[in-house]
């Protein structure tokens, strides 16, 4: 999704505002634009060219120590160098960088054309600029201006807007979609993700939807759209530039899956309580009376954060013998679900700021819902609003395709599900049993890794298939979804999920010699019943891949993936690593853009 970086300060702003553009290139863009002020004017250098290409054309950049930048990703109009951000006013007085959509464009543009405008381009966002500018009469501050435009604007927004006559000034306004404010010494920043701002300072501001914020080299003032102060204090963010760096890995999709072990550790510190053989989950802020008073779990996300809450679903029904179920986010939110009192709902995201997401979380609260978050980015919008909930702990993710996150999610769901079952009917005996699996998980997943060569050759084997199922049976299922997503995602390989008794009632037609299987076999009660889906697969023809801890018939399947033993109800997580690896290397060996797959974005901030 866009990126949006801004600087005021005593610094040349250019290579910042670069610097900026491309730790946020991993959200997903297809043109990149700067402005600066040059000679009381506004220097405007924009394409639709990636980050790299940008800088050719700025060359070593003016002496200008402010600037905005943008990264877009097109909504409104083509991904061409006119429709890129900045985008300006027709006096050019006026530029500003946008990410959101506006609800109310058409109309904008219908009512600016009628009072003479004509516009430049096909964006939403030229209309801010525009209104912004016809606001500055009458206006004493460019802040006024900006306040005044936004009263007309419907829609999501995050917007950072500069003043070739005020070129020591930022505006900068929020409503649906992240800002941030880095705070330096003697200069400021602004972002809509802390990874543009790490490299400079650690102290951040958050905005709130609702809220603008202007910006000078020596300060900032907060307030609300509608004019009152909302004094805030700079809060310090827990990572470093160092996590947005390579660290000797060919792409952020490789280290991030070799943090895995590390990042479930983090997640699991204080969380085991082995005396009482339960999980302390400090966030959430429900005790034993009102964690025995739920009566259902309804697990809410987008994409692998949906599968990572349908293993979690499966979890809570196996563990606390709780009615429990995942749906997308991004279809709850719009079909007027029922909202019971009784439910606990949690809202799952890597970002945080998923649209569909924190729309599904407004809706439940709005209706009196029970929700809390699991998140990964401490201070977005979805961990803010729900208030409490678990931090993932991960560290930033990267990597478009997600892994050590969606892997810390389904462990925090473990978590959860130890801990409702705790109050309920699981035995100490069993609470233990889940205690000690999931303190060995970290190591397992090491082991699984280590692997990763033999995962590697199997994908070399497979690397012509058109296309691929993926095969899971009951609490495997959504670990089968997740591998099929994960293979789309960046090998751009068709692949497609099926729970292994629904093979048969249809999708078996497909079955021939071209059409792996990677079938997921784990050594529990149904094993037997897993080796009937395969030998049926066999009998048509189809490759087999099987992902297995099990003892196979020799010569069963064609491709064998081994993973060690884990706790029988925890093997859908640690099943999902090899199909991260699976997917890499295929994907690797197809030239693929590992961390940047087309059409995709890392956070999706808007509808
Ligand atoms: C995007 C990404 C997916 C991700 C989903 C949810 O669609 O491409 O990989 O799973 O968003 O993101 P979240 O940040 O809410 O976990």
């Amino acid at each position: 999704m866009c990126g949006i970086v801004g600087y005021v300060g005593g610094r040349k702003a250019t290579p910042i505002l670069l610097e900026g553009l491309h730790r946020l290139e991993y959200r997903g863009y297809d043109s990149a634009g700067i402005a600066v002020p040059h000679r009381s004017r506004l220097k405007v250098t924009k394409a639709a060219v990636r980050v790299g290409e940008l800088r050719d054309l700025v060359g070593d950049g003016l002496p200008a120590t402010s600037g905005i930048a943008h990264t877009r990703w097109a909504t409104h109009g083509e991904p061409t160098d006119v429709n890129a951000h900045p985008q300006q006013d027709t006096s050019k007085r006026i530029a500003v960088v946008h990410n959101g959509i506006l609800e109310n464009a058409d109309e904008l543009r219908a009512r600016l054309t009628a009072d003479g405008v004509t516009f430049a381009s096909d964006t939403d966002t030229e209309a801010i600029a525009h209104l912004v500018a016809a606001a500055l009469d009458g206006a004493e501050t460019l802040e006024q201006a900006v306040r005044t435009a936004l009263q007309d604007v419907e829609g999501a927004y995050g917007i950072v807007v500069m003043d070739a006559t005020r070129p020591g000034e930022l505006v900068v306004a929020r409503n649906g979609s992240p800002i941030v404010l880095g705070v330096g010494d003697g200069e400021m920043f602004v972002a809509s993700d802390v990874a543009a701002l790490v490299r400079y300072t650690q102290s951040v501001v958050y905005l709130d939807d609702g809220e603008l914020a202007t910006l000078t080299a020596d300060d900032y003032r907060t307030s609300t759209l509608q004019a009152r102060s909302t004094a805030k204090s700079p809060t310090t963010v827990d990572v470093d530039d160092t996590d947005f760096q390579l660290d000797g890995y060919d792409n952020f999709m490789h280290k991030e899956m070799h943090e895995q072990p590390d990042a479930i550790r983090r997640a699991l510190l204080g969380r085991l309580d082995e005396r009482f053989a339960t999980a302390r989950l400090g966030g959430i802020n429900l005790d034993a009376r009102a964690l025995r008073a739920v009566r259902s779990v309804k697990f809410l996300g987008c994409g692998s954060a949906y599968y990572a809450g349908q293993i979690g679903a499966n979890l809570v029904e196996e563990l606390a013998r709780l009615p429990a179920d995942a749906e997308p986010a991004s279809e709850f939110r719009y079909r007027n679900p029922v909202i019971d009192g009784d439910t606990l709902y949690v809202a799952v995201s890597q970002s945080g700021e998923t649209a569909d997401t924190l729309a599904a979380v407004r809706e439940l609260q709005r209706k009196g819902g029970q929700v809390i978050g699991v998140v990964n980015v401490v201070g977005s919008a979805i961990a803010r609003e729900c208030g409490h909930g678990v931090l993932l702990h991960s560290g930033p993710e990267v990597s478009v395709a997600s892994t050590k996150a969606v892997t810390s999610m389904s462990f925090s769901f473990a978590l959860l599900a130890l801990l409702l079952g705790r109050v309920r009917d699981l035995s100490v005996a069993n609470g233990t049993r889940i205690v000690q699996g999931l303190a060995t998980l970290p190591d397992l997943i090491s082991d699984v890794l280590a692997t990763e060569d033999e995962i590697a050759k199997v994908a070399d084997r497979f690397r012509d298939a058109r296309g691929m199922f993926f095969i899971g049976r009951v609490r495997c299922w959504p670990a089968a979804r997740e591998g099929a997503q994960k293979l789309k995602e960046i090998s751009y390989v068709h692949a497609e999920a099926y729970q292994a008794s629904e093979l048969k009632h249809g999708p078996l037609a497909l079955i021939d010699e071209t059409m792996p299987s990677v079938v997921l076999v784990p050594d529990d009660e149904l094993l037997a019943k897993n080796i009937g889906t395969i030998e049926q697969i066999k009998a048509r023809g189809g490759p087999v891949i099987a992902v297995t801890n099990a003892e196979l018939p020799h010569g069963l399947v064609d491709a064998e993936i081994r993973v060690p033993h884990a706790t029988r109800e925890l093997d859908p997580i640690l099943l999902t690593i090899p199909l991260q690896l699976f997917a890499y290397h295929l994907a690797l060996r197809l030239g693929r853009d590992i961390d940047k797959p087309r059409n995709l974005a890392k956070s999706v901030t808007v509808e």
